[in-house]
């Protein structure tokens, strides 16, 4: 584990690698929302899930990467002040975007409202959601309404916003083996624009 300690708003792209391998480390224990697996555990069998389905190393970051807002005292206050700051969705694309292409940082943005869509158009999707995360729905609104599924089907990354959240969901088994952050640190680091 690291022993430097970071500040948290000097975080630059020579060292952002370093920061996000040391929060896994430092917060990766932390219970995920009511699921029986912590936040790394959920973050990293995202990840496996997307490197199963042979995704490119943009979609596998953003797996790997797509709950980080939850630690919102770990993110920058330039970051938190964008927009919506209470989201963790928003939090987290918002810190990642200095330093990711928008093919990481935007299935980030828009990993839960993914989950909102997809309860308003797959029948059977709803069925497969967690107990906590069925909880969590009535809380970011509900499945969207039509005008919320029109705006949404023209983002940009649209299928890659919907592949990640399916992902999302498979990463929450606590029996499951995963490789750790150390196996996805080489493919993170070549996504840093400096
Ligand atoms: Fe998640």
């Amino acid at each position: 584990m690291s022993e430097v300690v970071f500040d948290r708003n000097a975080i630059d792209a020579t060292n952002v690698v370093d920061y996000i391998a040391d929060v896994f480390a430092r917060r990766g224990a932390e219970s995920y929302l009511g699921e029986d697996v912590t936040m790394a555990q959920h973050m990293l069998q995202a990840a496996q899930a997307a490197e199963r389905s042979q995704a490119s190393a943009d979609l596998i970051v953003a797996a790997l990467l797509h709950d980080i807002g939850h630690y919102s005292n770990e993110i920058p206050d330039s970051a938190l002040m964008q927009g919506t700051n209470n989201y963790h969705e928003e939090a987290g694309a918002n810190f990642l975007a200095e330093f990711f292409p928008l093919s990481v940082t935007e299935p980030i943005r828009h990993h839960v409202a993914a989950k909102r869509y997809l309860c308003a158009t797959d029948p059977d999707y709803f069925s497969r959601l967690s107990e906590a995360s069925v909880y969590t729905l009535k809380v970011q609104g509900g499945p969207m309404n039509a005008d919320e599924i029109a705006a949404f089907e023209k983002l940009p990354y649209l299928d890659s916003c919907i592949q990640m959240r399916i992902w999302d969901d498979e990463g929450k088994d606590p029996d499951r083996p995963h490789p750790d952050f150390s196996h996805y640190r080489e493919l993170v680091q070549n996504l840093v624009q400096r």
